[in-house]
């Protein structure tokens, strides 16, 4: 399972990119909203930064006004992924987008249906939420797994991004589940380093090594 970072924030991105764990970064309205900032040069810019996908999503619920979008914001960067979110007019906009080789990363998924009718449409990326799933006592990680055979069972290429993860738990699970991808937020990507034994382990090899060398 690869990681995206799920943020709009380029301080962040700069932050974390250099670790050399990231290989994507994910936004949406509600996270380029808290940049107030033009939401074109925001995608453009991290776009320029990161190496790998990067998603925008469109903010038109009309697939006469999603095309036109998704098409403006695909001009932003070769790695710009467009994010759409799963209606019937989302579906139409990312089977046209993918006759004209742009990919999409469909959100907002919450039934194996839901991903399954957008990997037929030519969607890229599928983005099942965990976490709102499981804010709503609906098991998010089983979802992950149903959709995961789902695709194996059928030879679905689309790939799986764990998406709403909110706590190191379900980065384990969404990996166990079969996602090929997590997005994750950075406060949370980086607590995965964590642990109460490497800490220890670290300070008593620093105490040894100069109990040795006095
Ligand atoms: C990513 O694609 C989603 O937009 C994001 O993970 C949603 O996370 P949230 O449920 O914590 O807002």
């Amino acid at each position: 399972m690869k990681f995206f970072l799920d943020t709009a924030n380029i301080v962040e991105i700069k932050e974390i990119l250099p670790v050399g764990i990231v290989a994507g970064v994910t936004t949406n309205p509600s996270l380029i909203a808290k940049e107030k900032q033009d939401i074109k040069a925001v995608i453009k810019e991290i776009a320029s930064l990161t190496p790998g996908p990067v998603s925008a999503e469109v903010i038109s619920t009309k697939f006469e006004e999603m095309l036109p979008e998704a098409r403006d914001l695909a001009k932003l960067g070769d790695n710009v992924v467009i994010k759409v979110p799963i209606t019937i007019d989302g579906l139409k906009t990312v089977s046209a987008l993918a006759a004209e080789g742009i990919k999409t990363n469909v959100t907002l998924i919450f039934s194996a249906n839901q991903a399954l009718l957008a990997a037929r449409a030519g969607a890229a990326f599928v983005s099942p939420f965990v976490g709102r799933l499981d804010d709503i006592s609906q098991d998010g990680i089983g979802l992950i797994k149903d959709i995961a055979d789902i695709f194996a069972i059928h030879g679905i290429e689309a790939e799986i991004i764990a998406a709403s993860i909110r706590h190191p738990l379900h980065v384990t699970q969404a990996a166990l589940a079969g996602a090929h991808i997590a997005t994750v937020p950075a406060k949370v990507l980086v607590s995965l380093l964590n642990h109460p034994l490497t800490d220890a382990g670290i300070e008593r090899f620093l105490a040894d090594w100069q109990k040795a060398n006095m």
